[in-house]
């Protein structure tokens, strides 16, 4: 069995859906993962031979305000999961983020490519990515801009803002692939069936500016909305971001033959699934 750890939140939903049969999913207060005790607890109970991690402290401007509970669990609770899973003989697939980057390469991120957060949020992701080290049998990935059913997300934001006024102002100098959580729990599970270990990268291809993604959904969407530019610098949010931190998929690709669709195809699949819920 396939345990998917924060199976309540926008992936763990979509994964476990993909997964059908072959998944289960646990979160907060079924299992804590920053307390040790509760991680062995539910691991030693339900004895899955794998567990994919979904389940992070994810908002990137309050882990600038709480930084000892984002360590916690996205630094610590890793940890924990990866000495479990490694005592019970289970492979641990750890979820990351281009946010451990810091954008200054000028191309799409490898995965050897040094980390270097800016924020930390990202400080956080690369403590868990270490900790993943700890069950060497293990799968890490990383994603960036991710958007689904069933969480909140920069889409759902942009709908609702679409709402209420004629004219945004949305940054764009920050580049990167908005990707959605089917695509990710796709690629996940085409590594899961390929039997693939190490590090790899999953995004829908293609990339755009907040504000290129903002103008898609609105266009997508039949809203006429009035979308201005603006900086990261006139925004100025709690949290640095990376300027450019798009991922080279290539690895994926080779590996798997699976090719994540390019992120406007994907955006249109999901604004027509959520018009039919
Ligand atoms: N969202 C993005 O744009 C993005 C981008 C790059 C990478 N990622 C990574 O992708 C993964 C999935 O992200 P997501 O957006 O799907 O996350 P999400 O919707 O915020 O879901 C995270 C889940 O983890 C649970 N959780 C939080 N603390 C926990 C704890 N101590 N023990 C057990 N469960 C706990 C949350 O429960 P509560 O809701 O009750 O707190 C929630 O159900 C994460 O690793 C994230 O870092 C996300």
């Amino acid at each position: 069995m396939i345990l998917v750890v924060g199976g309540q939140g926008m992936l763990g939903t979509d994964l476990l859906a993909l997964l059908g049969e072959r998944g289960r999913g646990v979160d907060l207060p079924e299992i804590d993962i920053t307390d040790i005790r509760s991680v062995q607890k539910v691991l030693t109970t339900l004895k899955p031979h794998l567990v994919v991690n979904c389940a992070a402290y994810t908002d990137v401007d309050g882990c600038e305000a709480n930084a000892e509970t984002a360590m916690q669990v996205n630094g610590e609770g890793v940890a924990f999961l990866a000495l479990v899973t490694r005592d019970i003989g289970a492979t641990l697939v750890q979820v990351s983020t281009d946010y451990v980057f810091d954008g200054g390469k000028g191309q799409p991120y490898r995965e050897n490519d040094p980390p270097q957060p800016l924020n930390i949020y990202g400080e956080s992701k690369l403590a868990g990515e270490l900790n993943t080290d700890i069950n060497p049998d293990h799968l890490l990935v990383r994603t960036q801009w991710l958007y689904g059913l069933h969480g909140k997300n920069f889409v759902e934001t942009m709908l609702r803002l679409g709402r209420e006024k004629e004219r945004l102002a949305v940054v764009d100098d920050q580049i990167g692939a908005p990707t959605w959580t089917v695509d990710l729990a796709r690629g996940i599970v085409a590594l899961l069936d390929a039997g693939c270990r190490g590090t790899y990268h999953i995004a829908n291809s293609g990339a755009t500016s907040w504000n290129g993604f903002a103008r898609a959904i609105f266009e997508e969407s039949g809203m006429a909305v009035q979308v201005d530019p603006m900086t990261t610098e006139q925004l100025n949010r709690p949290a640095r971001r990376p300027l450019h931190s798009t991922l080279d998929c290539g690895r994926l690709v080779a590996d798997t033959g699976f090719t994540p669709q390019p992120w406007r195809e994907a955006l249109k699949r999901y604004l027509n699934l959520r018009a039919k819920e």
